[in-house]
């Protein structure tokens, strides 16, 4: 305890106070003094809150007894929520947290979209499209993920959509920002992008009812050779499966042309998430693997909405979830990059609506 001239900070004490608290000078925490040591003893239960609130109010990992699968980690606090105006038209999970029109629409058949139906998901699409754009164009050595949250969920709102990540199943940003080891569903927050990183924003944009869902990998400042090339092999999956994509075609059928490429390269190819039908439903049927081998169920039809979102490994394939129920990372630590666009099956082959 070292000395100074103040009043005791303990609560109707009054008395001259003498000593500081240690903890408190440790973490540059001012004005915690006390006029004695059984007096800072009787007070301790409530005042190392007070320590509590400083490291949380700092930047620091929220999860210190999980072992990272890498060397990325969280790093919170989490900015406050962010909001919509209440003029922009919602999901129905944006204020529950649960999307009840998608859960009752579970083992429904993939929904042939209507003239009306497929030029609102054009709009939503051109919108998400847009919106990536911007976000991308913030990446650089230096910002936080959660700032380039702030760019997107403003460019989604200015027009006129609402951010389909905000608090679908309790997911707490506008946009699921993916850095290096981090497969997908990484959560905006005050980690600093660095000169080497790889990062993939994946946008969904609900507007006037429907959503329009797609992401990109980029590379923060000079990337290395292999990471170069898990992009680019990640982006040439994505191409390849689009150009499969016409009517009869099976929804299986995508997963080998995916794999295949993945593989000359040497990576390999995520499991645990696949591609989606999409319309009024942020996820529905059909379900679309992106590896060989998967037992897909459907057909592509002309209407048919879905996304195709090959996720792909430097390392091994499997996943692991943070403890934020969120974050999927690859189980070694190492890089993965994913491509994503959403998709309309027309007469003769496909319009990419997020092109
Ligand atoms: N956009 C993701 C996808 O491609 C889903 C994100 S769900 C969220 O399917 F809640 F994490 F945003
Ligand atoms: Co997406
Ligand atoms: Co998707």
């Amino acid at each position: 305890m070292s000395t100074s001239g103040r009043t005791c900070s303990t609560e109707g004490c009054g008395k001259p106070a003498t000593l500081q608290c240690p903890t408190c000078i440790k973490l540059k925490i001012e004005g915690s003094f006390f006029c004695s040591q059984d007096c800072f003893k009787k007070n301790w239960a409530k005042h190392k809150l007070v320590h509590k609130a400083k490291i949380e109010s700092e930047p620091h990992n929220p999860f210190p007894n999980y072992r990272y699968t890498g060397p990325l980690q969280a790093v919170y606090p989490l900015s406050p929520r962010r909001e919509v105006p209440k003029e922009i038209e919602r999901p129905d999970y944006a204020e529950s947290s649960i999307p009840i029109s998608e859960q009752m629409a579970r083992g429904n058949a993939i929904r042939v979209l209507n003239k009306e139906e497929i030029e609102g998901m054009r709009k939503a699409c051109k919108i998400a499209r847009e919106v990536l754009d911007i976000g991308a164009a913030a990446i650089r050595p230096g910002i936080t993920t959660d700032e380039i949250d702030e760019i997107i969920h403003n460019a989604t709102i200015e027009r006129g959509a609402y951010p389909s990540p905000l608090n679908y199943y309790q997911f707490p940003k506008s946009v699921c920002i993916s850095v290096n080891e981090v497969i997908c569903h990484g959560i905006p927050d005050k980690y600093v992008l660095k000169d080497g990183d790889i990062v993939n924003l994946d946008v969904t944009c609900f507007y006037k009812g429907f959503h329009g869902d797609m992401n990109a990998t980029y590379c923060v400042g000079n990337v290395d050779d292999k990471g170069k090339e898990l992009i680019d092999t990640a982006r040439e999956c994505l191409e390849k499966a689009i150009a499969m994509v016409k009517p009869g075609i099976k929804y299986r059928d995508f997963g080998r042309v995916i794999e295949e490429h993945a593989r000359k390269h040497g990576f390999s190819v995520v499991r645990s998430f696949c591609g989606h039908g999409i319309n009024q439903l942020f996820h529905t049927a059909p379900n679309v693997p992106h590896y060989n081998n998967n037992k897909a169920v459907g057909v592509a039809k002309p209407g048919h909405c879905f996304t195709i979102e090959p996720m792909i490994c430097e390392g091994h394939w499997r996943d692991e979830i943070w403890p934020d129920n969120w974050t999927a990372v690859t189980c070694d630590g190492k890089r993965s990059a994913q491509f994503e666009h959403t998709l309309l099956v027309t007469e003769t082959g496909c319009e990419i609506l997020t092109k």
